[in-house]
């Protein structure tokens, strides 16, 4: 049986994590996966949830299961983290997850019991895995406009002409904070309007916040998604703690299901604690249970969000320091837009023969598509990756 499979087509993003680990040359760069690394070039666990992990391992006196829907404090936190009192919580049904991706999954298949017509409106572009899980699992999709890739930045016009042809059996993710890939994001006021506009036509969206606190801070990167949880009858929440906390590869996360009142909420929550059951029983305890011992010491909470923030102070200066390098390398200003940018990435537009090129005569991962994580780049080398890319366009 095992020689009728097939070879699947790879993800790019982790494509790029292999080819930049085979790369034996000296200063080689990784701005490839979306992942934090500091002036040494290190991703750190964060001194909060080293302390927090501590704690854990000293108190923790069993590991037996928790529940189905994981820890109810831990969902509680992130909860309170994402939609604090946007909406009451006697509307929302949670479920703690194996990281975004996990919490993604879950309501995917949610959205499919739910309605197995539903059709799923991604951004153009957006994370790879949004559309590589919805096609695995058979659901239509389609894509709605976002990014002008002109001006690089959102081009709304086009993005609300899109989603004025949307369905009520039709899902919108939307990305909370921090677009991935391509930096650019709504504004307050251009999320009340997509708000009204799914309202209008009854369509449910669907938000993927995996980047709270990288953008323009912790409550701020929220503000879309409450505005939305407070306009909308329903709505759907993947949340992410890889990035935020830096728990990668603990996969730590949670799905959200705002009802339209407590007694469907309560159904949603059977059938969310089902999935975690179908899927794989209990979701994973230990990176939740470090960041659930971190959410009781207030103290702990204040470091980390200390750490938070100046990961993201952090990013905001080497933002600003490519865009002035790029500046004076290509004698232009048409990489000024990575200023304007907010989180881990900007889609720097650059065509995939200079990606290649990159990558071939520098060592300079990217990722196809002419993502860049900021988040990688170490200030010090500011000056060769402009000169680099200044080189190859
Ligand atoms: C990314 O976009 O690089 C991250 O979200 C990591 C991943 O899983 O793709």
């Amino acid at each position: 049986m095992l020689e009728d499979l097939r070879p699947q087509p790879s993800d790019k993003i982790i494509e790029m994590i292999g080819l930049y680990k085979e790369d034996t040359r000296e200063g080689k760069m990784d701005l490839g996966v979306g992942v934090y690394k500091n002036d040494a070039g290190v991703t750190p666990i964060m001194r909060s949830v080293k302390e927090a992990e501590k704690r854990l391992v000293k108190n923790q006196d069993s590991k037996s299961y928790v529940a189905l829907a994981g820890q109810v404090d831990f969902v509680k936190f992130m909860r309170e983290m994402s939609l604090a009192d946007s909406v009451s919580a006697d509307r929302i049904a949670g479920i703690q997850t194996p990281g975004g991706t996990g919490a993604i999954r879950q309501l995917y298949e949610l959205i499919r019991m739910a309605n197995p017509n539903a059709k799923i409106w991604v951004s153009d572009p957006s994370w790879p895995n949004h559309v590589a899980i919805l096609k695995y699992l058979g659901m239509p999709h389609r894509e709605y406009a976002y990014f002008d890739r002109k001006t690089c930045s959102v081009n709304f016009e086009a993005m609300l002409h899109d989603l004025d042809t949307v369905s009520a059996d039709d899902v919108v993710i939307l990305h909370g904070c921090c677009h991935n890939p391509t930096g650019a994001n709504l504004t307050p006021e251009q999320w009340e309007i997509v708000a009204d506009h799914l309202n209008a036509r009854g369509a449910l969206a669907m938000v993927d916040i995996a980047y709270q606190g990288f953008g323009d801070g912790l409550e701020a990167d929220a503000a879309g998604l409450r505005i939305l949880a407070s306009k909308m009858p329903e709505l759907l929440v993947a949340q992410s703690c890889s990035k935020n906390f830096g728990v990668y590869r603990d996969r730590v996360g949670a799905a959200f299901a705002i009802s339209l009142n407590e007694e469907q909420a309560k159904i949603a929550q059977v059938n969310l604690n089902t999935l975690n059951r179908l899927n794989y029983s209990f979701p994973p305890d230990h990176g939740a249970a470090v960041l659930m011992e971190l959410a009781r010491d207030e103290k702990l909470v204040a470091d980390w969000k200390d750490e938070l923030e100046a990961m993201r102070l952090e990013m905001l200066e080497k933002r600003k320091a490519l865009c002035a390098a790029l500046r004076r390398e290509t004698n232009s200003d048409r990489f000024d837009f990575i200023e304007n940018h907010r989180g881990m990435f900007s889609l720097t537009g650059i065509s995939s023969e200079a990606v290649l090129k990159l990558r071939d005569e520098y060592a300079i991962y990217m990722v196809h598509d002419s993502r860049l994580n900021i988040a990688g780049l170490q200030l010090s080398r500011v000056d060769h990756l402009a000169k680099a890319i200044a080189s190859v366009i």
